[in-house]
């Protein structure tokens, strides 16, 4: 058993990893403990708890907002986590930190592995990249995880909720929903990814991992497999990064490879379709008679 400071516990991630975790002693922190950025009470506050791991799911992930706001971006997901590094260090604790698929530009169109190039394209990946920098240099016991598409149970604290619900209650309302298909992804049930890492917190595996689920979808495809399996018409259409226009560039693929946990036989991450039917069977709104499918 560890003793466990669990960053962000009230994200989805945390909030699924505080479940996947619960045979150690995880001291769950929040916003109300401290602000990762005021490094001064983050390495009180842990000094206090001398954990042997501490795991950073915090992040400025609003990935938009970073394009004028890149000090807020660099402040948490990069200066914070190389403060992260150094108190992990001074309790010779393991550094748990996540970073993001879109450290990749997409022009490779097949799936990238950890030994892959990344190259940011958006100010908010470039501060994901930096954080992965620090914290690779700086803490003496890191283990570093890419994931992509998150969506949990609770939904993105930072982001204001999750793809899937936002498309549950977009077709509530009866709207037009136009959805990129010219971005390609591995959407990631937070509840399969803490699982993950429980796995591999039981190992004594550090570096750098890609965890995601299994397969890839456009989100158009992603948000057609939502309505499929919940039985609920909606009006969905496809639409492309250029008439979206959103602020920030995003890869137009961005599939990760879980290389290393398949090289280590470690691999229980499932296919992304059968996650989201758990995930929406959980939420209540699974038609029963689909059971999962193949999916892209
Ligand atoms: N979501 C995705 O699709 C995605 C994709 C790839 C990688 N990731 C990475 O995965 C990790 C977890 O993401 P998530 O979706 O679980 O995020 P989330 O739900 O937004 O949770 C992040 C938590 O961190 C806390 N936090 C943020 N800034 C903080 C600060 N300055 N000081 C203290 N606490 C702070 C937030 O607290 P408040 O609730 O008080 O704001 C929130 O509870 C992040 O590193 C993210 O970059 C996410």
């Amino acid at each position: 058993m560890s003793r466990i400071a669990l960053l962000g516990a009230n994200g989805q991630l945390g909030q699924d990893l505080r479940r996947s975790l619960r045979e150690h002693d995880v001291v769950p922190l929040t916003r109300a403990d401290f602000d990762v950025t005021d490094h001064c009470l983050t390495s009180e506050v842990l000094g206090t708890i001398r954990p042997s791991i501490i795991i950073n799911t915090t992040a400025y992930h609003r990935v938009d907002d970073c394009e004028t706001l890149p000090e807020s971006a660099y402040r948490v997901n990069a200066l914070a986590v190389l403060n992260l590094a150094r108190i992990a260090n001074e309790h010779d604790a393991v550094l748990v930190h996540f970073s993001t698929d879109y450290v990749f530009d997409g022009r490779l169109r097949e799936p990238y592995a950890e030994r892959s190039e990344p190259m940011p394209l958006s100010v908010y990946a470039n501060s994901k990249l930096a954080g992965e920098y620090l914290a690779r240099s700086a803490a003496r016991k890191c283990l570093l995880i890419r994931t992509c598409g998150l969506y949990g149970e609770m939904g993105s604290r930072g982001k204001g909720g999750n793809f899937v619900e936002m498309m549950l209650r977009k077709a509530s309302s009866g709207e037009r929903i136009q959805v990129v298909s010219d971005q390609v992804v591995t959407p990631t049930y937070t509840k399969d990814l803490a699982d993950q890492i429980a796995l591999l917190l039981s190992t004594t595996h550090t570096g750098l991992f890609h965890i995601t689920s299994e397969g890839e979808c456009s989100w158009f495809e992603f948000a057609h497999a939502i309505f499929e399996l919940t039985g609920i018409e909606a009006d969905l259409v496809p639409t492309t990064s250029d008439v979206y226009k959103a602020p920030a560039i995003r890869p137009r693929y961005s599939v990760l490879e879980n290389a290393r946990l398949k090289e280590l036989g470690l691999n229980r991450m499932r296919h992304w379709r059968e996650a989201l039917g758990d995930y929406l069977e959980l939420k209540g709104v699974r038609q029963s008679d689909h059971a999962g499918g193949s999916g892209a």
